[in-house]
């Protein structure tokens, strides 16, 4: 597919997907939302030796600043439930690619915005990142997940006072409370997220999937994820990376897995 509002740049398997509407903040209008569906479901599966993907903003100014609200006026209850559960499509699509996804998150997090970071595995925030689900401020809700994954992240108490008052948080409240795994120099957001995925490449590719599948597994509805876990473990074992990952532990030499 020919991106309109992506940039695609594949770095020896670390692939830098870049949120690319600068004048407008990032803002997820209908097409970016269609472009990344296609990017998570299509094109990434067949990216040969991914090691992983990074979400960032074009700009210094934003990450994300959440959906576009110029769309929103031709929006009625039909059309406002269609577009959020196309959003959850997209998110969960992201939340369970089988290779990690970190956000780079270099400026506004905000809505839509802080709602795709939240669907990345991991999350990097620059010093001048902010965060924030502001929809309240417009008479909205968050619509793609912001109710559940905020609490997932940080708790109920901290969720539903950042949800009910549209407060930003800056970066390093975001680390204070959870919702980040480290803040960095603004500017150096992506080359940490490169660093986090060089070290995850060394480890058993079956494995970091399996890793995905069952921390995800914690809060399916309708899935037990201690069970989900045993049937995993069993999975792994069963994988040659286990074997090689086993005998290199054993022969002091470093492993060479191959994903099988
Ligand atoms: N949608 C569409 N355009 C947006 C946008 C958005 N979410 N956020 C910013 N822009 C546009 C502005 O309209 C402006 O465009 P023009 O130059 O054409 O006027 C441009 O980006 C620059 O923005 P500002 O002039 O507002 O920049 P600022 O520095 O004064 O403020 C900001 C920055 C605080 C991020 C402010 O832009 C802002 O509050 N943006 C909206 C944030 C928001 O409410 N996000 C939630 C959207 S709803 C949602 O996401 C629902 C959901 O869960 C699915």
């Amino acid at each position: 597919m020919n991106y309109e509002n992506l940039l695609v740049q594949n770095e020896d398997g670390i692939v830098i997907l870049t949120v690319n509407r600068e004048k407008a903040l990032n803002a997820l209008n209908t097409q970016t939302m269609l472009e990344l569906k296609h990017f998570f479901t299509e094109d990434a599966p067949k990216i040969e030796g991914l090691k992983g993907i990074i979400i960032t903003g074009a700009g210094e100014k934003a990450f994300v600043a959440g959906a576009d609200i110029k769309e929103f006026l031709q929006l009625d209850a039909e059309k406002g439930r269609e577009m959020a559960a196309r959003g959850h499509e997209v998110f969960f699509a992201i939340e369970r690619f089988p290779k990690p996804v970190i956000a780079a998150v270099n400026g506004f997090a905000l809505g839509g915005g802080c709602e795709l970071a939240m669907a990345c595995h991991l999350r990097i925030a620059g010093e001048k990142a902010r965060f924030g689900q502001p929809e309240v401020n417009l008479g909205i809700i968050p619509g793609y997940g912001g109710t559940q994954r905020l609490v997932h992240y940080i708790g109920r108490t901290k969720a539903m006072e950042l949800l009910m008052t549209a407060d930003m948080i800056d970066a390093q409240q975001a680390l204070d409370l959870g919702l980040v795994n480290h803040v960095v120099a603004a500017g150096e957001e992506v080359t940490k997220a490169k660093e986090l995925l060089q070290k995850i490449a060394g480890k058993g590719p079956v494995a970091i999937q399996k890793v995905i599948e069952c921390v995800n597994a914690c809060f399916e509805d309708g899935v037990n994820g201690f069970d989900y876990e045993v049937k995993a473990f069993g999975e792994t074992t069963a994988t040659e990376d286990f074997k090689e990952g086993a005998a290199a532990f054993i022969k002091k030499r470093k492993p060479n897995f191959k994903g099988k």
